[in-house]
C-alpha cells in the first residue's frame, strides 16, 4: 500500500482506512436499544402484571418505532422484593412472567422480526431467598459458606459491622446480621440482596454457567446490573465519609475506592471470553443488516467518570459498551451539553462507542425534568438519536409518559419501604430526584382507555395508570403526525437510512449563535448537520451550503437560501427546536 507523504497525506490516509473499517463495523455499533420493564409493558392474561407473552404481543411496536434491539429488565425466578433484581434462579422464569418456553419464544419472535435481544444479568447479588444464600447463611462450614461475603463483626460479641461501608442508599450500613452464623453479610443495595463473593471460583463458574445457559438459547447479549461494584476491596478497609457527586447526584459517601476496580475490569474480560465461545453459534435469524454477525454483547451499568468507565472496554477485550448516565441529570444548557459531547468523543473515540440515555426504570422521566415542556423533550430526543453513540429509549419515553405521583405510603418500591418510610410526604413531593421508583414504572400506555391497553378493561393494574394517558398513548399519537411518537419514528428512520447518522464521525460546529449547538455527522460523501436551539430566543444557524430537512421538531423551522440581508444559507430555529439536515456536497464552512 502506498502512503502519501506529509501530515495531510497521512491524515487523509488514516481517514480512508477508518472509513473502510467503518464499513465492517460490528452490528452493535449502530445499535438502538429499547428498554422493556416486563412488569409494566403488556399483560397477556389479565392479572394486572405484565409478562413475557405480553412483550411478544407488542413486539411490532418496536419495529414500527424503528429500534433494532430490545433490552428486557429481569424476569427470572424471584420473590420480587426488588421486582426481579433479586434473583432466586438465574435459569428459570418467574411464574407471573411465564415459563422458560416463553423466554425462548420471545427470543425467537424478536429474531424473526430482525430485532436483537438483551437480557439483564444481576451478577453482584442474588435474592436472600436464593437456595445458595439459604445454604450459605445456615452455618460457617457448609459447602456454600464462602459464596457470599461474610465477615466477623467488631466490638463486643462482634455486634458492630466489620467496617464502615454503607449500602448504596447511603444512610445505613451495607452489612446485615446473620443470626445463624453470628456474622455479617454484605448487601450493597438492599438487605434482601446479599452480595456474591466473586473471589470464590465456584461462584464464578456457576454464574458463568447461567450466562452460557442464555447464550445457548440465542440471546444476543446482556445488560449488566451494578457491574462496577462486583469485586470489592479484598482488605475491606474503612472508607472516608466524604461528600461527592456521582452522575450529577450529590452523595454523602464516596464509594469510588471500592468501585470499578482492576479486578472488576478483569471480570469484564472473563465474561467477554464466555460470550466469545458463542460467536459462531445461534444468534439472530432476521434478514436485517448484519444478520450474519453473531457477536454477543455486554453493556455495563457502571458509575464513575467517563475516563474510569472506559477501562471496562479493556482495549476491545472487555465490555463492548458502558452506560454513560450523565444525561439522566442533564442541564438544559448548550454549554453543558457540548461539554458532555466533547468528553464522550474524546474518551470513546472510534472504534469505541459512547452511549446516551435520557430515561430508565430508576430515574425521573425526561418530561418531568424539563418541567413538562414537550418542545424541550423533542429537542433532547433529537440529540439522543443523532449523536455518535448507542441510544437507549425506555418504554413510554417515546410517547412522553410523565412521572405518576405516588405517595410514599403507597410505595411498592423497596428503596422507599426499606430506607425512607420515615420521610415526610411534604419533603418527598419536593425532591427533584424522585425516591419512589414506582413513579416511572406505571403501565405502558397503548391507548387512552382506563387500563390503557396494558390489560383487560376493569382489571386492577399492579401500579396505577397515569392520568396523562389521554394524550400520552401509542394509539392517539400514532394518528398524529406532530406527536412525540411520530418524531421518534422519524428520527429512528433517519438514523437507520443515513450511514452518516448511525456510523459516521461527529464534528462539533464551532461558533454557533448563543443558545444553540450543532454538529456534523459524516460518512464518506454523506454529511448530516444537526442544529439545536436550547436558548430562549429564535436563532439562525448557518448551514454552510444548500441542505434539505430530514427531520425538524417544529413546523416553524425554516431553511433560508441566502439573500441580500442574509447572505449565508442558514436554518431558522425557534426557541427549543432542533433540525436534522442533509447537506448537499462537501463544504467545511458550516456554522462559520
Ligand atoms: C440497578 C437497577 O437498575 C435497579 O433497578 C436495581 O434495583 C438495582 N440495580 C439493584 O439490582
Ligand atoms: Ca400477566
Amino acid at each position: 500500500m502506498t502512503e502519501r507523504s506529509g501530515p495531510t497525506g497521512r491524515s487523509e490516509h488514516r481517514r480512508a482506512v477508518v472509513e473502510r473499517c467503518r464499513a465492517m463495523a460490528p452490528w452493535w455499533h449502530s445499535m438502538t436499544v429499547y428498554q422493556v420493564y416486563p412488569r409494566s409493558f403488556m399483560d397477556s392474561n389479565g392479572d394486572g402484571i405484565g409478562d413475557l407473552p405480553g412483550i411478544v404481543q407488542r413486539l411490532d411496536h418496536l419495529v414500527d418505532l424503528g429500534v433494532d434491539t430490545l433490552w428486557v429488565s429481569p424476569f427470572f425466578t424471584s420473590p420480587q422484593e426488588d421486582f426481579g433484581y433479586d434473583v432466586s434462579d438465574y435459569c428459570d422464569v418467574a411464574p407471573e412472567y411465564g415459563k422458560l418456553a416463553d423466554a425462548d419464544h420471545l427470543i425467537e419472535e424478536a429474531h424473526r422480526r430482525g430485532l436483537r435481544v438483551l437480557f439483564d444479568l444481576v451478577l453482584n447479588h442474588t435474592s436472600h431467598e436464593h437456595p445458595w444464600f439459604v445454604e450459605s447463611r445456615s452455618s460457617r462450614d457448609n459447602p456454600k459458606a464462602d459464596w457470599y461475603i461474610w465477615r466477623d463483626g467488631r466490638g463486643p460479641g462482634g455486634r458492630k459491622p466489620p467496617n464502615n461501608w454503607r449500602s448504596v442508599a447511603e444512610i445505613t450500613s451495607g452489612w446485615q446480621w446473620g443470626e445463624e452464623r453470628q456474622q455479617w453479610y454484605l448487601a450493597s443495595f438492599l438487605p434482601c440482596q446479599p452480595d456474591l463473593n466473586w473471589r470464590n471460583d465456584e461462584v464464578r463458574e456457576e454464574m458463568f454457567r447461567s450466562v452460557r445457559f442464555w447464550l445457548e438459547r440465542g440471546v444476543d447479549g446482556f445488560r449488566l446490573d451494578m457491574f462496577g461494584d462486583i469485586t470489592k476491596d479484598p482488605e475491606f478497609r474503612d472508607l472516608n465519609l466524604r461528600p461527592t457527586m456521582v452522575g450529577g447526584i450529590p452523595r454523602i459517601w464516596d464509594r469510588s475506592p471500592i468501585q470499578n476496580t482492576d479486578d472488576n475490569v478483569e471480570l469484564a474480560r472473563e465474561l467477554r471470553a464466555v460470550c466469545r465461545e458463542f460467536d459462531d453459534v445461534g444468534g439472530p435469524v432476521g434478514d436485517g443488516p448484519g444478520a450474519a454477525d453473531r457477536e454477543r454483547i455486554l453493556i455495563g451499568e457502571v458509575f464513575g467518570s467517563a475516563e474510569q468507565l472506559r477501562r471496562f472496554l479493556a482495549g476491545g477485550d472487555g465490555l463492548q459498551l458502558v452506560f454513560l448516565f450523565d444525561f439522566l441529570t442533564f442541564r438544559y444548557d448548550p454549554k453543558w451539553v457540548r461539554a458532555r459531547i466533547e468528553e464522550f468523543e474524546q474518551t470513546f473515540p472510534w472504534p469505541a462507542q459512547p452511549t446516551y440515555v435520557l430515561e430508565n426504570h430508576d430515574r425521573t422521566r425526561l418530561l418531568d425534568r424539563v418541567g413538562g415542556d414537550v418542545a424541550k423533550a423533542r429537542v433532547l430526543a433529537t440529540l439522543l438519536l443523532t449523536l455518535r453513540g448507542v441510544p437507549t429509549v425506555y418504554q413510554g419515553q417515546e410517547i412522553g409518559q410523565s412521572n405518576t405521583f405516588i405517595p410514599l405510603a403507597d410505595a411498592k418500591d423497596p428503596i422507599v419501604k426499606t430506607y425512607f418510610p420515615w420521610m415526610p410526604e411534604a419533603v418527598n413531593s419536593r425532591l427533584k430526584e424522585r425516591l419512589n421508583r414506582d413513579e416511572v414504572r406505571t403501565p405502558m400506555q397503548w391507548d387512552p382507555s382506563p387500563t390503557v391497553g396494558f390489560t383487560e378493561p376493569g382489571v386492577t393494574t399492579w401500579l396505577p395508570v397515569n392520568e396523562d394517558r389521554r394524550t400520552a398513548n401509542v394509539e392517539t399519537q400514532s394518528a398524529d403526525a406532530d406527536s412525540l411518537l411520530s418524531l421518534y419514528k422519524a428520527l429512528f428512520a433517519a438514523r437507520s437510512q443515513h450511514r452518516a447518522l448511525h456510523e459516521g464521525r461527529l464534528d462539533l460546529v464551532p461558533g454557533t449563535p448563543k443558545g444553540t449547538l450543532a454538529w456534523v455527522r459524516s460518512d464518506g460523501e454523506e454529511r448530516v448537520l444537526v442544529a439545536a436551539n436550547l436558548g430562549r430566543d429564535a436563532a439562525l444557524v448557518p448551514t454552510g451550503g444548500p441542505a434539505s430537512v430530514l427531520v425538524a421538531t417544529d413546523r416553524a423551522v425554516q431553511l433560508t437560501n441566502g439573500s441580500a440581508s442574509l447572505p449565508a444559507p442558514s436554518v431558522w430555529l425557534p426557541a427549543n427546536s432542533a433540525v436534522v439536515l442533509l447537506l448537499d456536497g462537501p463544504d467545511d464552512s458550516v456554522g462559520a
